[in-house]
């Protein structure tokens, strides 16, 4: 790719993406979108909640590892010339961080911190990382901001928002170069690749309404229709899981032609949907009834989730190109449609 100096690190020529959690959801899309545009890329992951990498991926360098083993790291680092690192690994789930929050605080802010160390340590200074609108907790306004109080009401939340605080120190103390990305909603599915949604246990709003349209669920249970919201369900701003990753194609490139310290942008549409909308777009886009039974609320769950994704597109230039809610449920269901056990080969690790 030649020594191209405006792309970045003085005399640093090296052009390799190293991607942890890159076979997770917005992982493996995000390693898509890398490649799809001339980017060579590496996964690391330690499999524990994604899936092998199937076969269009067959050509992707990857590692079974765990980003606390450090020298494991530091190993695939060297010898693929990395240059920057997009940071997935993670736990995610609201309900299970509630239960466990040490695993959070040692999964994510624990495993993080190795991988800052190895990052400072082989001289890699870019690196752009998977944050959450839960950052937010119950959030004061709506379309919220990047600036807007932070104030988590979960460990998950709460593990990320360490995270970002952690980079920003690191920025400072030795000049990391990064962006934090703060995802509302994902959902969605590659429009070419079989590659799409596929937790083990799903807790996703998307996919368990489609599962329901494959008859493999009764109904949807809808947690709670008391919020101070027109049909009393929740809204959330679902963002297309190939929008997300643009934002992170964008992000690299900004860290790699300009001189930031760290960021922060918002991932969302700017459009709220409730739950009842969502239902209602899947029995469009189906043509299946999609029973929907009232249950209680959900612990922890905002009445309202909104992005302003305007810092975003005005500083990145992210322009999410699958805005419409029908777009992006039609999207989802062509991949649950198609893989209606999700991953095949079904390999989990634990
Ligand atoms: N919901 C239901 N029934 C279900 C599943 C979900 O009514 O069976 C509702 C939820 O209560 C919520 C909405 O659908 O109002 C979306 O729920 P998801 O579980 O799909 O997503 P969350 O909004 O809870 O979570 C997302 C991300 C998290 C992130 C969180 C920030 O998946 O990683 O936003 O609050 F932390």
């Amino acid at each position: 790719m030649g020594g191209d100096a405006a792309r970045g690190w003085e005399g640093d020529d090296r052009m390799t993406v190293l991607v942890t959690g890159g076979a997770g959801y917005i992982g493996l899309h995000t390693v898509a979108e890398l490649m799809a545009h001339g980017e060579a890329v590496v996964v690391v992951d330690d499999l524990s909640t994604g899936h092998r990498l199937p076969e269009p991926f067959a050509q992707v360098p990857f590692y079974p590892v765990d980003i606390r083993d450090e020298s494991a790291v530091a190993s695939v680092i060297e010898r693929h010339d990395v240059d920057a690192v997009v940071h997935f690994a993670a736990r995610s789930l609201v309900g299970e961080s509630v239960q466990d929050p040490l695993l959070y605080y040692e999964r994510n802010v624990g495993a993080t911190q190795h991988l800052l160390r190895v990052m400072i340590r082989t001289g890699v200074r870019r690196l752009v990382f998977s944050s959450t609108a839960a950052v937010y907790g119950h959030p004061d306004r709506t379309p919220i901001r990047e600036d807007d109080p932070t104030a988590p009401v979960n460990p998950y939340g709460e593990t990320k928002l360490a995270i970002e605080r952690m980079i920003r120190w690191c920025g400072e103390a030795h000049g990391l170069s990064a962006i934090s990305l703060r995802y509302f909603n994902a959902a969605g599915a590659h429009p070419d690749l079989p590659i799409g949604e596929d937790h083990r246990p799903e807790t996703h709003l998307v996919p368990i309404i489609l599962q329901v349209a494959l008859g493999q669920r009764e109904a949807i249970t809808v947690y709670g229709d008391d919020y101070d919201t027109p049909d009393g369900t929740c809204i959330r701003d679902y963002i297309h899981v190939m929008d997300l990753a643009s934002a992170h194609r964008l992000a690299l490139n900004r860290l790699r032609t300009t001189d930031v310290r760290t960021e922060v942008y918002n991932l969302g549409t700017g459009r709220g949907h409730s739950v009842l909308e969502v239902v209602a777009a899947a029995r469009r886009v189906t043509g299946h009834s999609i029973p929907v039974v009232m249950g209680p609320r959900r612990a922890g769950d905002p009445a309202t989730l909104v992005a302003s994704p305007e810092r975003a597109q005005s500083v990145l230039g992210w322009a999410p190109a699958h805005t419409d809610l029908m777009s992006i449920v039609a999207s989802a269901w062509r991949w649950h449609r198609s893989h209606p056990d999700g991953y095949e080969e079904n390999l989990h690790s634990m």
